[in-house]
């Protein structure tokens, strides 16, 4: 196992600049919603983190990611920049806050960035161009997100993998171009036929990071509790799972139970003994 402590701090251009193409290793992004789990994220060497607005169901027991706002987001932007990453830290800009105007989605990044973001990301296509610019023009950088985008869930009737047909498929492609266009500088896609993600991957100059999009791509991206076994849920097919650390941590805690029970807890190097005075000056008392 390699893990990177001394990397120097990721800056955007360095991911910026990541084609694999040119040659560029790809880009490594996971989710991370919090300060211990960003510190190991980073320990592990990632190149960038996300805090996903998937903290909504993955951390918070709510069934999509619809319910989290700006407030909820910025608390575990600032969770995980007191981890002080060597990684890049990007963070998900939630429903309803990129929607309604590009003033509106301006001043809901900068809130973001307070709360220390150095990128943000946002859902959808070329609707989204007039944000990614207001946003971009503020010197804020943006990754795009297209494919599969859990925030549309309700408008897709699920989550299902898109750009399935040729048309669907060069919407796509247009949609990639766009954003790269509008300034994004990469591009999250998710849940789409490895070709597709192949032929968006070369329509652009700038990275994309796939989710559920094949090994074409010029970085991948998974959700942290689904690589390390945290969550309840079925994982999708996309995710492979490298540990269960919901089973151990169950059993480590009802090994716990187990001995607060037999007496076994806390033993003698568990336990602050009263001095031999003190002993005697409690003596007789109660
Ligand atoms: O919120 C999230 O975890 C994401 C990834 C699935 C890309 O957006």
């Amino acid at each position: 196992m390699t893990t990177r402590p001394d990397r120097p701090k990721v800056a955007v251009p360095a991911i910026a600049a990541r084609k694999r193409r040119d040659g560029a290793e790809p880009v490594v992004m996971i989710t991370a919603y919090d300060t211990p789990f960003a510190r190991i994220v980073d320990d592990a060497g990632v190149d960038v983190i996300l805090v996903g607005d998937s903290v909504a169901d993955n951390v918070l027991g709510f069934p999509d990611t619809l319910q989290v706002g700006v407030a909820e987001m910025a608390h575990h932007v600032a969770a995980v920049a007191r981890a002080h990453p060597r990684a890049l830290v990007v963070a998900d800009m939630p429903w309803m806050s990129y929607h309604v105007a590009p003033d509106d989605a301006l001043r809901n990044a900068a809130t973001l960035v307070r709360a220390g973001a150095e990128a943000v990301k946002l859902e959808g296509g070329r609707r989204r161009v007039p944000a990614v610019q207001a946003i971009v023009d503020a010197e804020i950088p943006v990754v795009g997100h297209i494919g599969l985008t859990p925030q549309s869930v309700r408008a897709l009737g699920g989550l299902r993998v898109q750009a399935r047909d040729p048309e669907a498929a060069a919407e796509l492609v247009l949609d990639a171009k766009a954003l790269a266009a509008a300034g994004c500088f990469a591009i999250v896609l998710e849940g789409v036929p490895d070709a597709v993600a192949a032929v968006a991957t070369e329509a652009v100059n700038v990275p994309t990071i796939g989710i559920g999009a094949g090994a074409g791509c010029d970085g991948q991206v998974l959700v942290l509790h689904d690589v390390l076994g945290l969550s309840d849920r079925e994982p999708p097919k996309f995710v492979r799972r490298y540990a269960d650390l919901a089973a151990d941590a169950r059993e480590a805690v009802a090994r716990y139970a187990s001995d607060v029970r037999s007496g076994a807890f806390p033993a003698d190097p568990e336990t602050y003994h009263a001095s031999p005075s003190l002993r005697e000056a409690l003596a007789g008392r109660g």
